[in-house]
């Protein structure tokens, strides 16, 4: 926070800021994947109702800590009271554990550009190309690596500001891209060796459409768990980020205002992600392809422009790019939190910094990228997924983590400095906070018992 005492220009400079963090591989990549193996449209229910409650509760307590407190996590919540030290812990701990993974999907993104960009794009859209490329160490490794370098450079030279004015002329675009993508998926209709048609329409029926039928309690409860690992992920909340951000915010800058803008915009890319992928994964897979978990986009997505024509590959290579541009800027930030926190607690140079994490993270990425070949495992995690490397690393931080630091969290605002505390400072500049009475009792009432739920699932203590 010393070296960079500098606030954002105004609500739009800070709304546009934070959503360039919080969009990026968990809106195209990871909510997609996580709708179609939690069977679409119940999944996509549940999420709603928990951005709409948990989510601006969330968002709003990290900014309001961030703006009141004027530190980063390590400190803020120990100024909040002494004993909840190992909640600034906790959350800078978990920007460094999605850091081991980060890379590897921006790798696997720059992959997939260069593919499109070298005219390979009809060779991607076999399905044995993502496995094959995943599972060559060296192809993996050096992706993973160069996105990772990538980022490190950026960070190193302090140049993400330039970074950030290039994803606000990206994002617009990609934006209308996806919107083109999704549109065209609703007309896709494919007739398989079976004989069996099916459209795109009805794949959109599967995403949208909430299926009730033989839900049992374990399996709520894991889509529960899903869908809130996933609401932490694309927000960047509970894990000091948007603390961090919320420093920067000027006093006179409606707090309110900017969470619900930045809560609609990061659900709407993840929302049209889905339909952009779910129909068309539908339409050339069938069911058996919903499951497909990680691999997701990049199986299907492929299929798509391959089936455009002619212009397929351009669109396939400028949607990989600018995809490549959203992963970027959330890695940069990701990347740039560690790094803040590191030079405070280490007294050290943001150079220095920089260069060790650059080192270190590049060799961890490479050990990530190389678990689906020469480090392979098979996991089975209480999410009923099997899980390598990158899911371990991505359900220890999304899954059990965060959980922990929400309950805390509520906890400490809720019963220790109460409500009010973060409520006064939403309400700094004048505006008055719409849903207080929602904000008191989730804080106080729900959010410690549904976090304590998920807590237990995560651990795989309750089915
Ligand atoms: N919210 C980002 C996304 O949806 O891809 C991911 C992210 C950004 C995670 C920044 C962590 C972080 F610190």
């Amino acid at each position: 926070m010393h070296e960079n005492s500098s606030s954002f220009s105004g609500q739009m400079g800070f709304v546009l800021a934070a959503a360039g963090s919080a969009v990026g591989v968990g809106n195209l990549w990871r909510f997609p994947y996580l709708t179609a193996k939690d069977g679409g449209g119940l999944f996509l229910l549940i999420y709603l109702i928990l951005v709409m409650t948990f989510g601006y509760v969330l968002l709003s307590s990290d900014l309001a800590i961030g703006r009141r407190t004027q530190k980063n996590s390590i400190r803020a919540y120990q100024s909040m009271d002494s004993r909840c030290w190992f909640l600034g812990i906790l959350t800078f701990l978990v920007p460094v554990l999605i850091m081991t993974y980060y890379a590897v999907i921006g790798g696997w993104i720059l992959k997939y550009a260069v593919a499109f960009l070298t005219g390979q794009g009809g060779a991607a859209a076999a399905d044995a190309y993502f496995v094959s490329f995943i599972t060559n160490p060296w192809d993996a490794g050096f992706y993973a690596v160069l996105f990772m370098l990538l980022t490190a450079i950026i960070v190193y030279r302090g140049v993400e500001k330039g970074i950030e004015k290039c994803s606000r002329v990206m994002m617009p675009i990609l934006l209308v891209a996806i919107l083109l993508i999704a549109g065209y998926s609703l007309s896709l209709s494919y007739t398989d060796a079976d004989g069996v048609t099916r459209t795109g329409i009805q794949g959109l029926g599967i995403y949208m459409m909430p299926d009730f039928a033989n839900l049992t309690m374990g399996k709520f409860l894991q889509i529960l768990l899903d869908a809130m690992s996933q609401i932490f992920f694309s927000l960047s909340v509970s894990m000091g980020i948007m603390i961090t951000y919320g420093c920067y915010v000027r006093k006179d800058v409606n707090l309110n205002q900017s969470v619900s803008q930045i809560c609609l915009f990061d659900t709407f890319v993840g929302l049209l992600a889905g339909m952009m992928i779910i129909p068309s994964i539908f339409v050339f897979s069938g069911m058996e392809g919903m499951a497909a978990g990680p691999k997701l986009m990049f199986v299907s997505l492929p299929k798509v422009f391959a089936s455009m024509g002619a212009v397929g590959p351009f669109i396939g290579m400028g949607f990989f790019v600018m995809a490549g541009f959203a992963a970027l800027t959330s890695c940069i930030s990701v990347l740039e939190a560690i790094t803040a926190n590191c030079m405070e607690i280490f007294r050290a140079r943001r150079e220095t910094v920089t260069r060790v994490l650059g080192i270190v993270y590049t060799i961890i990425s490479v050990v990530i990228a190389l678990g689906y070949s020469v480090f392979y495992v098979e996991v089975a995690l209480p999410n009923g997924a099997t899980g390598q490397l990158l899911d371990i690393m991505d359900y220890i931080s999304n899954s059990c983590m965060m959980p922990v630091i929400s309950l805390c969290s509520a906890i400490l605002i809720g019963w220790i400095v109460k409500p009010d505390w973060v409520i006064q400072e939403m309400e700094r500049d004048g505006s008055v906070m719409p849903r207080k009475w929602l904000y008191r009792f989730i804080i106080r009432y729900v959010a410690p018992f549904v976090m304590l739920i998920l807590c237990l699932q995560a651990f795989g203590i309750l089915l």
